[in-house]
């Protein structure tokens, strides 16, 4: 590669952890050289949902391309990448398993060290991509399909959880209501777009509170109150008008995210505000965020959407900072679907 110095540290980053076959190449941390993602989403739609069996089996397929893709890419060869990383979990464990198992078998061929990363890690560090001055300690609000979690990230990899939910996570409820007035899947997307066309002040929903824990979320109700709406307008004949239910919907979510996320940063004295996973490509989120942010005198940091759906380059990134911390796996890195943020699994 030209203009390689000898001191960069490049990283090979792995992501298989659900339905998207991704590697990516990240020079000293913050630099993407590559970006391959091949999505399954085309094949699980037909299913209304991510199918474990069959997205396993796709990595299987796809994942040695995807790699030389990231490298080609690159202009680099694997003699020249300074250590593999790679998802190790949370995740559909066969999914997992694919990306570990090659990753270790990357590693040990070419004698590089392994990195494992936590998906979330990932996830959050995908704002050091496009915001050269953001440096930790900031508040994350992270929204995924699996997780929403509002964190100060306290260090590189190092967080302190101040609230999540307590049911259903954010996309999870997306993805609920997309599927139940026939949006189908992927649910997000989908809703974004359908509730530009709609009033988000249409339907009331309840806004709901943990009592006692003021930065938890519940999404349990509101999913419930939306499907609850549905059954009565089927059954009395009446016409749902889907844009203003999916904004309303949308509206409530983006409203109990917003609030918790802005109290957060202003009860702990932070001034940086960061968004993360794939929810946080949501546009209604992000125009809230940024109204919310601006009013209350904070910065606001968000990845560009292909950064917080699921992407290696978010990997190499968090790779890099575990690697300059230390952070080696052996030969033994399982996959560890359920694995818990700030959790370090004995090697
Ligand atoms: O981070 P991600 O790609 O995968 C996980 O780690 O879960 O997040 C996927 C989730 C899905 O639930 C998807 O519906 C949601 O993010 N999502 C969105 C949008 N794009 C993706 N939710 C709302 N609005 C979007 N534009
Ligand atoms: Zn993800």
């Amino acid at each position: 590669m030209e203009n390689q110095n000898k001191k960069d540290v490049l990283i090979l980053g792995i992501e298989s952890s659900c339905d998207e076959t991704a590697a990516s190449v990240v020079r000293n941390g913050r630099e993407v050289l590559s970006n391959v993602i091949s999505s399954q989403i085309d094949l699980h739609t037909q299913f209304g949902g991510v199918v474990p069996e069959i997205a396993s089996r796709k990595h299987i397929e796809k994942i040695n391309q995807v790699i030389e893709q990231a490298l080609a890419d690159a202009g680099v060869t694997l003699d020249e990448i300074t250590a593999i990383g790679v998802t190790y979990g949370p995740g559909l464990v066969g999914a997992l398993l694919v990306g570990v198992a090659e990753a270790k078998a990357i590693a040990f061929a070419a004698r590089k060290p392994l990195v494992g990363v936590h998906h979330i890690e990932g996830h959050v560090s995908a704002n050091y991509i496009e915001h050269p001055d953001l440096e930790p300690p900031f508040v994350c609000l992270i929204v995924s399909g699996g997780h929403t979690h509002l964190v100060i990230v306290k260090d590189y990899g190092q967080f302190e959880i101040l609230g999540r939910t307590r049911d259903d996570a954010a996309g999870e409820a997306f993805d609920k209501v997309a599927r139940a007035v026939g949006l189908g899947y992927p649910g997000g997307p989908k809703v974004d777009k359908a509730a530009k066309e709609g009033n988000p002040h249409a339907v009331e929903f309840p806004r709901a509170r943990v009592e006692g824990s003021p930065y938890d979320f519940s999404f349990s109700g509101l999913k419930s109150a939306t499907l609850n709406y549905i059954n009565k307008a089927n059954m009395t004949g009446q016409e749902i008008c889907v844009p203003d239910l999916v904004a309303s919907f949308q509206n409530a979510v983006v409203e109990a995210l917003v609030s918790r996320a802005v109290l957060a940063a202003k009860e702990h004295g932070y001034h940086k505000v960061a968004i993360a996973g794939g929810v946080a490509s949501n546009s209604a989120l992000r125009a809230a965020m940024e109204e919310a942010c601006a009013k209350e005198g904070l910065k606001l940091y968000r990845p560009s959407p292909v950064y917080c759906t699921d992407n290696a380059a978010m990997i190499g990134v968090a790779a890099y900072y575990e690697y300059q911390k230390g952070t080696r796996h052996g030969w033994d890195l399982n996959a560890v679907p359920n694995l818990k943020l700030g959790e370090r699994r004995a090697l």
